[in-house]
Formats: structure tokens, sequence, C-alpha cells
């Protein structure tokens, strides 16, 4: 069989910075062209982003509109630092959309995000109000300062809760714990959610226990982004979050695997979270 690298692998395209929004203390929000492959991109996927003279990093798509699409950068580290330091007329390289993607089948949904977490919620929000749907979401982070909001607030027929770990904004705890107290008072068909990985493994628990149907967004270290390289396996299944997610169905992560438990670090030891 001959594989067709382009195909499989994606030219980056080059892509033009027109705005640039700061978010919170860490994090800012790039706008750009949005390139032709971007038409079609769905809530959830995911584009590596060629920052150049540094490195090509997975990023959420945080908005994509008729001429511009978006990504959230929380810096943590070399490439992120660099990233979020670009302005406007500066430029990126962008593979992709690649990944699965959230489905859309819902008619009462809980949207629960932490930390830049809400970066692809955002975008799975706004399709969510374009289609009508009343959308209960959850915004949490550590601390007020670096809660990710966005436009949230001004979305129609949303109800927006906020969860700060030290209590500085909106309800005092966890994500989960809010959650869990909404799910005892209204129904909600599906749960959606993006954030650190326990906060991911609570959420599925309250959403079993309560027969609820979730959609969850998983991250891992990803260096090929398409099925190439195996940094992103998921033990023993061997799915890759990289191609058989980053969103995955509850029917898949019902399966045991290193969900919750173990990833992988940059050079591919298996480390328990
Ligand atoms: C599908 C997917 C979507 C993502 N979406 C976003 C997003 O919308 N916004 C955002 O700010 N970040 C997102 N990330 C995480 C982002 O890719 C990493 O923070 C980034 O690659 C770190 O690069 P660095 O050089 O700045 O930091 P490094 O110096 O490389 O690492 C700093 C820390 O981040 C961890 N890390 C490094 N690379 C990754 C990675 N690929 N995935 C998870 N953790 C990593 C390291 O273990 C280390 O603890 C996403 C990751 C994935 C897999
Ligand atoms: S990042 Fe290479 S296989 Fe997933």
């Amino acid at each position: 069989m001959t594989v067709n690298m382009d195909t499989l692998v994606g030219n980056p395209t080059t892509c033009e910075i027109v705005r640039r929004d700061k978010e919170n203390d860490s994090t800012v929000t790039l706008y750009f062209r949005r390139p032709p492959s971007l038409v079609d991109a769905r809530p959830g996927q995911f584009l590596m982003v060629w920052v150049p003279d540094v490195d090509e990093i997975p990023m959420s798509i945080s908005y994509s509109g008729h001429d511009t699409a978006a990504i959230t950068v929380q810096v943590v580290g070399e490439a992120t630092h660099a990233l979020a330091s670009l302005h406007p007329g500066d430029r990126i390289g962008v593979r992709g959309p690649f990944g699965t993607h959230f489905s859309l089948d819902t008619s009462s949904p809980l949207v629960v995000g932490g930390g830049v977490g809400v970066a692809p919620l955002r975008f799975l929000v706004h399709e969510l109000a374009s289609q009508g749907v009343q959308t209960t979401v959850i915004v949490a982070a550590r601390t007020s300062h670096s809660l990710l909001l966005y436009d949230l607030p001004q979305v129609s027929g949303l109800r927006l809760e906020v969860a700060t770990d030290d209590g500085s904004m909106g309800f005092h705890g966890l994500a989960h714990e809010l959650a869990g107290a909404l799910m005892a008072e209204g129904v909600f068909d599906m749960v959606y959610a993006c954030g650190p990985e326990p906060m991911l493994v609570s959420l599925v628990r309250l959403a079993e226990e309560s027969g609820t149907d979730y959609q969850v967004s998983l991250e891992r270290i990803m260096k090929c982004g398409c099925g190439i390289c195996g940094s992103c396996v998921l033990d023993p299944t061997g799915l890759l979050v990289c191609k058989d997610g980053p969103v995955f169905t509850s029917s898949v992560l019902a399966e045991p695997s290193d969900f919750g438990m173990f990833y992988r670090d940059s050079t591919g030891r298996r480390l328990r979270f």
C-alpha cells in the first residue's frame, strides 16, 4: 500500500495573526486568518501549531468564524511562551484540524471546563448556542485571576457558573463538586468536559453514577499529532489520543485504560498521575 504522507501528516499553512486578547495572567487568545483547511473544523478538534524557530505543539481550536480562527495559549514552557509573545502581523504554521470532535447530539448539556481546558469548550458552547440548545456551563480555575471566561457571559441562553479552588469568585470548591450539586437539582442528558485529568475522572464517576452520557477531551504529550509516533497512546487499548481522541465517548472510556492512571512524559516513560 502506498502511503500519501501529505494526506497523513498535512502540510503546515502559514497564517497571519490578526488579533491578540489577553484572557488572564498567563493566557492569551491569538486570532489568525482562517486557512481553507479549517472550514470544516469541529469543536474539540486540535491543530499542530508551528512556532517559528521553537517547536510544534498541539492547540485546541477555541474559535472558528468566517475569516478567522483562534487558539488560546496558556504559558507553561518554552513553546507556549514564544507563542503567547506573538502579536498581530506575526505568523504561525498550522497543520490540521486533527482528531475527533464533540457530537452535538444533546438537548440539555452540562459543559465543564477547568483551566485552559475551557478553550475547546468555548467553540462547543457557541455551536450549541447557534442551534438554540439551552446550555449550562461551569468554568473553573484555581483563582479568579486564572479564569478563562472569554465572551461566555454575553452568550444568550447560557447558564454560566464559576468555581474557584480558593473561593475568590463564584462557588468555593472544585469543578466536579459544583457539577455534582447541579446534577442533583437538574437533569442533563450529556456532560462535556475538558481540563485536568483528576477533574475528568471525578466527572466521569458522577456521570456514570447518575446514568448521564458524557464526552471528555484528553491531553497527552503529542509529537506528530496524526498517529505515527505513538507518544500519546493509552495502554492497554492502544488508542491514540491524537487520532482516536482527543474527544472520547463514554463507551470508549468505560474500557480500562491509562485514563486517570498513567501518562507518558516526553521521553515516552509511563508515569502515574
Ligand atoms: C489535544 C491537545 C490540545 C491542547 N490544547 C491546548 C490549548 O488549547 N491551550 C494550551 O495552552 N495548551 C493546550 N495543550 C497543551 C499544550 O500543547 C502544551 O502545554 C504545550 O505543548 C507545552 O509546550 P511548552 O514547550 O510550552 O512546554 P514544555 O516545556 O514542553 O512543557 C511544560 C509542561 O507541559 C507539559 N506538556 C508538554 N507538552 C504537552 C502536551 N503536548 N500535552 C500535554 N502536556 C504537555 C509537560 O509535561 C510539562 O509539564 C493541548 C494539548 C493537547 C494534547
Ligand atoms: S502524537 Fe504521534 S501518535 Fe499521537
